[in-house]
């Protein structure tokens, strides 16, 4: 229970970092403060200082959590630093919202959680697709039951153009292109709406479409670094006999478009168009509510955050997420890209 505004702790300031800003903002002084500002990046970290100017700066993480007064820390690096940042905001003493994708394998995974565990405190990877109403409402209506059995999922994530804004096409920063970097928030989205099974096994093909594809818009010292796949396939099997297909693509002509469907025994939900089509007596009925706020990527980040505020301020665990659901969906993840690499189905 913490009766004063929760003191965040924001490491790294770039585009996700500012989206995490202008939610805190919105709450309010008397809820939560951004008391402490870390970027290698002097610019990026003048700028976080302009918007928070009683917070502490600092361009080494290890001096910002040094006078341990931290209640909450927000990863918000590429994913080649999130394990050692993570590790040391934990033992700082502060709980940790981690951006996506979790941590470059699942080694580094296993060691956070059990940090988290020694020290007390909590740790959330940023899923914030799941605070979307429409998945909230989704996830619920299959926990209650009305609609079956979950049976076969699809994932996908389809954009017209890589993310070049930042070094997500880089392996030794991001961990990962299309699945890691992207993919991930609709795949994690479809575990946890179809029941969080664990998976048993994974089949996957990768490749990079990059330059042959959207070459010539892009800069040259990116493509000089551009190492990661931006089209993959996958089956994923699960221990509640599911299946899921995964596809994602950084350089399709499709569609700019991300989302999920899982088929039941008794129907077929879509988190984008949101849908929910129900077989009634035989015949196709659709039964979508209107729901407000549907589909707001922002404003899912920052509810995300409210909640986890409001939570610690309370003395409340965070319910949103727990140590396995955030373990399996790093678990296939990298079973993907061991499977694209061998050839070979992997048995988790
Ligand atoms: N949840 C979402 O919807 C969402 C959206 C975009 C990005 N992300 C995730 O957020 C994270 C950051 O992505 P981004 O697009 O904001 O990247 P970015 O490059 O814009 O920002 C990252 C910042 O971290 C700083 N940094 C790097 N190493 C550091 C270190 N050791 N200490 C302090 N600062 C350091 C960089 O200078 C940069 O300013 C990634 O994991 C990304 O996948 C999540």
């Amino acid at each position: 229970m913490l009766d004063r505004a929760v003191r965040i702790g924001m490491i790294g300031c770039g585009t996700q970092a500012n989206v995490h800003f202008a939610g805190i903002k919105a709450l309010g002084a008397d809820q939560a403060t951004v008391a402490a500002v870390c970027d290698l990046d002097d610019e990026r970290l003048a700028a976080a200082c302009q918007l928070w100017p009683e917070a502490r700066a600092a361009k080494d993480y290890r001096d910002m959590l040094a006078p341990g007064d931290l209640d909450l820390v927000i990863v918000a690096t590429m994913p080649n630093t999130h394990e050692a940042i993570s590790l040391a905001s934990l033992d700082a003493g502060a709980c940790v919202l981690c951006e996506k994708p979790f941590m470059m394998n699942v080694a580094q995974a296993e060691a956070v959680l059990a940090k988290a565990k020694e020290t007390g405190k909590q740790v959330q990877l940023g899923t914030n697709m799941r605070y979307l109403p429409t998945s909230r409402y989704l996830h619920d209506l299959v926990q209650g039951g009305t609609i079956g059995e979950p049976v076969f999922a699809k994932a996908w994530g389809c954009h017209d153009d890589p993310p070049v804004w930042g070094p997500h096409y880089h392996l030794a920063t991001s961990g990962g292109g299309v699945l890691a970097s992207t993919l991930v928030h609709t795949l994690d989205l479809a575990m946890w709406v179809g029941g969080s099974p664990n998976p048993l096994t994974v089949s996957a093909a990768t490749r990079r479409l990059f330059p042959g594809k959207r070459g010539p818009k892009v800069d040259a010292a990116i493509h000089a670094r551009y190492d990661a796949e931006d089209l993959i396939s996958a089956l994923v099997r699960f221990d509640n006999g599911t299946f899921y297909s995964l596809e994602g693509n950084w350089c399709s002509e499709k569609t700019d478009f991300h989302s999920f469907e899982l088929t039941t025994t008794r129907a077929t939900i879509t988190g984008e168009p949101f849908a929910v089509k129900v077989d009634v007596e035989g015949e196709i009925v659709d039964q979508t509510p209107q729901l407000d706020g549907g589909d707001d990527w922002s404003q899912s980040v920052h509810t995300q955050d409210t909640t986890l505020i409001a939570q610690l301020r309370a003395g409340e665990p965070w319910d949103m997420q727990d140590a396995r659901q955030l373990l399996n969906l790093q678990k296939v993840v990298d079973a993907c890209y061991e499977s694209a690499r061998t050839g070979r189905e992997v048995v988790l």
